[in-house]
């Protein structure tokens, strides 16, 4: 076998969690069905800076269930915390689990020489797309008998056909021993057509004849929090909850974790943010770099003076302070976001 040498990755741990609403809800009064609303909203946004919650809401796509929170983390605990907060409001009262799938980010065992080796897909960066497709998957134990050699060749073939279908993006966790399934793959896309015909088309590849089991599916729309809910009909959460409360900042770290030369990749909201701490003063940016999938955090400051930062990838270089690309591949600039400190805390909006 031809493995990948492991070697020590960051890894981040991964849930998609499907929420149903009870019918009873809907009989509540309205000023109560906003209270809850309000309040859910409130108890996630207290998070920020935790982990990554996108929220999706399958009104319309699917009968037995309604939303779904991707939530991606550095621990378990932090998933705990969520859903016990959750199911501590009043909303969570009316709210049940249809299905949950956990897994984790891992590098491919399977080499792929085209691919630039910084796209093993260790760290989750959502795009903006408005679909998320998602589904549990189980390979048959026959597929892991045969040789490496030829799965490999079958995995050549299952990229070579996704490479036909460049809008369609894969997340694919690892769930082994972690929970009932063996990956979760996750699709982002703008046109559901075309990811029909990706999956139609991947049928007929060998890799396929080895699949145990690849439902349910789920066919989830993006949007925020506040509006998610508000797809489940009752009161509608106002306008002025779907912005940022007071000032806007949000603690995202301590000051004493992010020492002079150091980064940070936090979580605002439904974004992940790098931070640097570059001479003793703070930055933030858009974690994801705008060429490809790099977790800005892991790069590197070349130069302090001006404030700029390296891509771990294909070496983009970046402006700090106005977040524009200075050089290499990317032509996008990042988001910057305002910084300040509160004590020991530094806050991000
Ligand atoms: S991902 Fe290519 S330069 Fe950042």
């Amino acid at each position: 076998m031809t493995e990948r040498k492991s070697h020590k990755e960051k890894r981040q741990l991964v849930r998609f969690l499907f929420l149903k609403l009870q019918p009873a809800w809907r009989s509540l009064d309205a000023a109560e069905q906003l209270e809850q609303k309000e309040e859910f909203v409130r108890t996630l946004k207290q998070f920020q800076g935790r982990l990554l919650l996108r929220p999706y809401s399958l009104m319309g796509t699917r009968g037995d269930c309604d939303l779904m929170l991707w939530q991606v983390a550095e621990d378990l605990e932090t998933l705990q915390a969520v859903e016990t907060a959750i199911f501590s409001t009043r909303l969570g009262r009316y709210l049940e689990t249809p299905y949950s799938y956990l897994g984790m980010t891992k590098r491919s065992i399977y080499e792929f020489p085209e691919l630039d080796s910084g796209e093993d897909r260790t760290i989750i960066s959502p795009s903006d797309s408005r679909y998320l497709f998602v589904y549990p998957f189980v390979k048959k134990r026959e597929w892991y008998s045969l040789p490496f050699e030829k799965r490999q060749q079958a995995m050549n073939q299952h990229v070579l056909i996704g490479r036909k279908y460049p809008s369609i993006r894969i997340n694919t966790t690892y769930s082994f021993g972690l929970d009932d399934q063996e990956f979760v793959v996750a699709f982002e896309g703008d046109d559901p057509a075309e990811f029909l015909d990706l999956v139609m088309e991947l049928r007929e590849s060998e890799a396929s004849a080895y699949t145990e089991r690849d439902v349910p599916v789920f066919t989830c729309l993006q949007m925020s929090l506040a509006e998610a809910l508000d797809t489940l009909g009752g009161a509608s959460v106002p306008v002025a909850e779907l912005g940022t409360e007071g000032d806007g900042f949000v603690a995202v770290a301590k000051a004493s974790e992010l020492p002079p030369g150091a980064s940070k990749r936090v979580y605002l909201g439904t974004e992940a943010v790098a931070v640097f701490n570059v001479g003793g003063n703070y930055y933030a940016v858009s974690d994801r770099c705008t060429h490809g999938r790099a977790s800005l955090s892991e790069g590197r400051i070349v130069d302090c003076d001006s404030c700029i930062l390296e891509c771990p990838w294909h070496g983009g270089r970046f402006d700090l302070k106005s977040g524009k690309p200075v050089a290499g591949p990317p032509v996008v600039a990042l988001r910057t976001y305002r910084v300040k400190l509160r004590g020991d805390q530094i806050l991000v909006g």
